[in-house]
């Protein structure tokens, strides 16, 4: 059983912090900060926005594009590393601000690896015939994890989230093919205990993200039948204009193939892939029928990539 993605939603908080307001109270410059990351500006949660308030503006724009009510949905899936509570779920306190009809409910922890994740367990559920409209959402408040006196953090992560729906479906569009991995032997890149705020070996992460994200592209596409020649768009995740530039040397495709909207706001984690997705489609970067390449790295460490045909 086939599916595709029927409908894109994405919600960023209103709040705007630039690099200028970094500034003002870190030893940092919007100099070095658009040099090393490409970031110009991230959004800001307010203090009483949780994941499950950002992720329900993405979330109903994703059902109502994709023609469905939220009584349809009888998944929802969410990706995040900043979680409204340990228990219960995020996912369980979206669904039921979204008043869904009792669905299957869970979070996903793979850091900024988790939205694709969260797609290829949409697939698997779909195709097994356990389901048929599934709810994957992206969404991160981060600005409550980072240490904001560790310059070497805070100036890369911001809040948002994105959401899709996916839909079986007997046409040919949809999710051709996935491929996960993790390496937990490496958690010590990148990590953020309970209770504490994240920590981050950037260098290494940096290496091990061109190198696994190049890796897993070319596996996906090879499990899909295709070359990189058929593809429309890359829509990596947004951690950093380097990676993102690096990506597209290793692949050997013109920068203009990798998608990039981070200077507008940073590293959203498991958020920045179906933001990037919606805005993309908004710029009209592709079109119905397009083959279009995903892929994500992140804490875990974990990574994959995703071919679909929208
Ligand atoms: N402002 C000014 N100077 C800074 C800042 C800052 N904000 N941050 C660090 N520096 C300094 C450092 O202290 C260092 O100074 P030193 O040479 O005197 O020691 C110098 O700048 C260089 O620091 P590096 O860490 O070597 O800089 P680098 O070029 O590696 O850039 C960065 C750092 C942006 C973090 C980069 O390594 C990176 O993007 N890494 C990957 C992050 C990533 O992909 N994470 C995975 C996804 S996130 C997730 O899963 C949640």
């Amino acid at each position: 059983m086939a599916c595709e993605l029927t409908g894109l939603g994405m919600y960023v908080p209103p709040r705007v912090l630039t690099n200028e307001d970094l500034e003002k109270f870190l030893d940092t410059s919007d100099e070095w900060i658009t040099t090393r990351t490409g970031i110009k500006e991230r959004r800001i949660a307010e203090e009483w926005e949780k994941a499950s308030d950002l992720g329900y503006h993405a979330a109903k724009e994703a059902i109502e594009n994709s023609g469905l009510s939220s009584k349809d949905i009888d998944v929802v899936i969410v990706a995040t590393s900043t979680p409204d509570m340990i228990f219960p779920s995020t996912a369980c306190f979206l669904a039921d601000k979204l008043k869904c009809n009792k669905p299957m409910a869970f979070d996903i922890s793979a850091a900024c690896s988790g939205f694709i994740y969260g797609l290829t367990l949409a697939r698997t559920f779909i195709a097994a015939g356990q389901a048929e409209n599934i709810l994957v959402v992206g969404s991160e408040v981060f600005s409550k994890i980072v240490d904001w006196n560790d310059r070497t953090t805070a100036v890369l992560f911001g809040d948002g989230a994105g959401a899709v729906v996916v839909s079986k479906t007997n046409n040919d569009k949809g999710i051709l093919s996935a491929v996960m991995r993790s390496d937990g032997s490496h958690w010590g890149s990148l990590y953020c205990p309970v209770g504490e705020k994240i920590k981050m070996r950037g260098r290494e992460t940096f290496k091990l993200a061109i190198k696994n994200m190049a890796e897993a592209s070319m596996k996906a596409l090879e499990e899909a039948g295709l070359t990189l020649d058929d593809i429309k768009l890359i829509i990596p995740h947004q951690a950093n204009i380097r990676i993102i530039r690096a990506l597209a040397e290793k692949l050997e495709i013109p920068e203009d193939k990798v998608f990039s909207n981070i200077h507008r706001y940073g590293n959203t984690s498991a958020a920045s892939i179906p933001i990037a997705m919606y805005e993309a489609k908004e710029e009209g970067r592709f079109h119905e029928g397009d083959y279009i390449l995903l892929t994500a790295f992140g804490g875990g460490l974990t990574w994959g990539a995703i071919v679909l045909r929208v």
